[in-house]
């Protein structure tokens, strides 16, 4: 039997309806958040990624679902939506126009990772990206538009956020943390040793027990800001505290894409085990700049659809539409014009097997109908059918044309 690939999964009943009412649920937040609809390719150039997410980090170096197509181009499925939403932003000359641009996705993404749980090779994201608004109340505003989405999900979490700053503070604190490094290196994780020398930014935020102990004594990025960027993450903390939003400062985070400066932030949940990032973002100022477009400010998230699925509360279930059934292979063509009049204003289930009363009425129960309308010989002789409402038990024969 042919299975799904290692790390993939069907999406299907009964999840689906989870999968479904998160997708619905963000995109109706984020478009009262001015946000507008925007889809882009799976399959990209595999440079698009190596420049933005970067070279050095593990999406790009050991990640990647790279290939040579057809026509011998080295293409990439992509393993993030930012990249491609940026391309696209350039490509349509969006950047030379200026103004504010705001785009929401969602679909697959995909990384060759170790599966366990809460990390697949094929994963689903909804995201946001905003071009154009260079002020903090953007990077606010996004963080509380991911607050609403949780909160209308009914889900739990805690904001973590630090500044990473810019171009003119980043080399400096690079070059001190570096110093620091190559001091504690033998302590260090073989993977961290490495990135000593291609990115030592992310040892910071190395898991292995003994690379944290290493890192106490560590210089921090918050403590190295130049005046602007100390000047924007206040703003943008006290903004947060003005309006009661709880967060974490983790002057740790530096999260696993290269592009982002400034605020970087992720929402983190204690309910669903070691892959705890439900969400993650942050500003990207140079990412549009970096891949040919006119300097634009940008800030963007991404949410996991996988990882929330399990957390997300589902509205009570309503019964709905109405399942047609026939008790007489000659009911059939009753059924069918029946079926297509009521498909005009609401849900029809149709099943063209005989069966019993007993079975078409579990059957339109198992697929949560309200009504259950049945025709047999009966019915075809008097030109009524019987139909049950199954929400009120309530049973009665209706001439089929008054009930269409
Ligand atoms: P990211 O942190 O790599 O950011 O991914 C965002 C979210 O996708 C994570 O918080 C997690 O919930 C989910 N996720 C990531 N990898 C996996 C996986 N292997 N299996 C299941 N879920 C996963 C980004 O992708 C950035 N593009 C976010 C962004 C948008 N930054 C600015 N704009």
């Amino acid at each position: 039997m042919i299975q799904a690939l290692r790390g993939m999964k069907d999406i299907m009943s009964p999840d689906n309806s989870r999968f479904v009412h998160i997708i619905e649920t963000a995109s109706r937040i984020a478009k009262r958040y001015g946000y507008e609809y925007i889809e882009t390719p799976l399959l990209e150039e595999t440079t698009l990624f190596k420049r933005s997410v970067g070279e050095s980090s593990d999406i790009v170096g050991k990640e990647m679902y790279q290939f040579i197509d057809k026509g011998g181009h080295d293409v990439c499925l992509r393993p993030e939506g930012t990249a491609g939403v940026v391309r696209a932003f350039i490509q349509n000359k969006l950047d030379k126009r200026g103004g504010t641009y705001r785009f929401f996705y969602h679909g697959p993404m995909f990384r060759y990772e170790r599966p366990q749980k809460g990390r697949l090779r094929e994963f689903h994201q909804f995201g946001c990206e905003s071009f154009g608004e260079e002020s903090v109340y953007e990077d606010f505003t996004m963080i509380l538009m991911i607050k609403d989405i949780f909160d209308a999900l009914g889900i739990g979490y805690t904001i973590k956020i630090n500044s990473l700053g810019c171009p003119e503070c980043m080399p400096g604190y690079r070059e001190r943390l570096v110093t620091h490094l190559h001091d504690i290196k033998d302590g260090l994780c073989e993977d961290c040793q490495r990135r000593i020398s291609t990115n030592p930014i992310r040892v910071l935020d190395c898991k292995v027990e003994s690379c944290r102990t290493q890192l106490q004594k560590a210089p921090l990025i918050v403590d190295n800001l130049c005046k602007t960027c100390d000047a924007e993450f206040g703003r943008l903390i006290s903004l947060l505290k003005s309006h009661d939003i709880p967060y974490e400062l983790d002057p740790k985070l530096v999260r696993g894409l290269d592009y982002y400066t400034r605020t970087a932030f992720e929402f983190v949940s204690s309910e669903i085990g070691a892959q705890s990032a439900i969400a993650g973002g942050g500003r990207y100022n140079r990412l549009v700049e970096f891949l040919d477009g006119k300097p634009t400010p940008a800030v963007g998230f991404a949410l996991g659809i996988e990882r929330i699925m399990e957390l997300a509360k589902m509205p009570k279930s309503e019964r709905e539409g109405l399942y047609l059934g026939v008790m007489e292979p000659d009911a059939i063509e009753t059924v069918l014009k029946i079926a297509h009049k009521k498909r005009q204003s609401e849900k029809v289930y149709t099943e063209y097997r005989k069966k019993s009363l007993k079975a078409h009425l579990k059957a339109a129960d198992r697929m949560q109908a309200r009504l259950c309308a049945i025709i047999g010989e009966d019915e075809l002789k008097t030109g009524e059918i019987w139909v049950k409402d199954l929400e009120s038990k309530e049973e009665r024969r209706i001439a089929v044309n008054e009930f269409v």
